[in-house]
């Protein structure tokens, strides 16, 4: 299976803080944004990641990580020169994809919790159909809402509805079949002249091809695309971090512990950093 990171927005939620610098980039408390979902990707088993950036902003993208090899991986990057919407990610990855799976995650949600790592794995070996996952919050408006029936089918999932169907919603987070490609090549923009993920969710509904998994309440999820929910979410992250003395998206640890990296590897990584919490914790391990 393939991984994509969508990372292309102009995060205009957070202007001026992304002008100068692309929002996956500026830091969610102690490491850049991007590292999330990274961190999601590796632990889900995936070792082949594409980066998919802004018009001319590869290089800083290219600083961090190169090529992945310092993870033990194979990162590349292509630019997305229009922003459609992040359907629009499996048109601009369709070399990429080739015949293979495919896991979309967004470069600004951060996921947190117990079973993570199962939800992952069973997710990946789910090889027909799609994958998606629900998430309780108070105020689903700005989101994809997923609406059950009373014995937990899902019926529809709706895109930023004004009347939500429940409090549901769909993190941006999402395995497919390859037929993905083919169905976002299909589907039709918006109102808002996106090429909306939901609409490639309902296709797989329509089929009765999509399965959705509820993350507990005890799950932590945010979308990281304004200053309140980025400040929230680091400040979360670091009480989280300090109860549990270990570094939520340590990629370098979750490379190591996936075997993608040697102890030698490891090391390095944590001398480079070694005067940092984030590089003394790597060295810890
Ligand atoms: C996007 C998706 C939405 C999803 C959300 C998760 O919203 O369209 O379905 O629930 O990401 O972060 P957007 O970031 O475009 O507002």
């Amino acid at each position: 299976m393939k991984g994509i990171i969508l990372s292309a927005g102009k995060g205009s939620r957070l202007y001026p803080a992304t002008k100068p610098v692309c929002k996956p980039l500026i830091p969610l408390y102690d490491k850049p944004l991007i590292y999330y979902p990274l961190d999601v990707l590796l632990r889900a088993g995936i070792t082949e990641i594409l980066i998919i950036v802004p018009p001319d902003l590869q290089q800083p993208f290219e600083q961090l990580f190169g090529d992945g090899s310092g993870l033990g991986i194979s990162i590349s990057y292509i630019e997305q020169k229009v922003q459609r919407g992040i359907a629009d990610a499996f048109l601009v990855g369709t070399d990429f994809i080739g015949r293979d799976d495919v896991c979309l995650v967004l470069g600004d949600n951060v996921f947190y919790g117990p079973g993570l790592d199962d939800s992952l794995m069973r997710a990946r070996e789910n090889n027909t159909g799609a994958t998606v996952f629900g998430y309780y919050v108070d105020d689903p408006r700005p989101f994809g809402v997923v609406e059950f029936d009373e014995d937990g089918k899902v019926l529809s999932i709706e895109e930023k509805p004004a009347n939500p169907r429940s409090n549901y919603i769909v993190p941006g987070l999402y395995f497919y079949d390859n037929r993905v490609v083919e169905i976002a090549q299909s589907i039709k923009p918006s109102e808002r002249g996106e090429l909306e993920i939901t609409s490639v969710n309902n296709e797989y509904l329509r089929q009765g091809m999509l399965n959705v998994v509820k993350f507990g309440r005890e799950f932590f999820w945010a979308d990281a695309g304004n200053a309140d929910n980025l400040l929230g979410a680091a400040n979360t992250i670091r009480v989280l971090q300090g109860y549990t003395g270990s570094v939520i998206a340590c990629v370098e640890e979750t490379a190591y512990r996936h075997g993608y990296i040697d102890r030698d590897k490891l090391l390095e990584a944590g001398m480079g950093m070694k005067s940092t919490e984030y590089g003394k914790y790597i060295l810890s391990l």
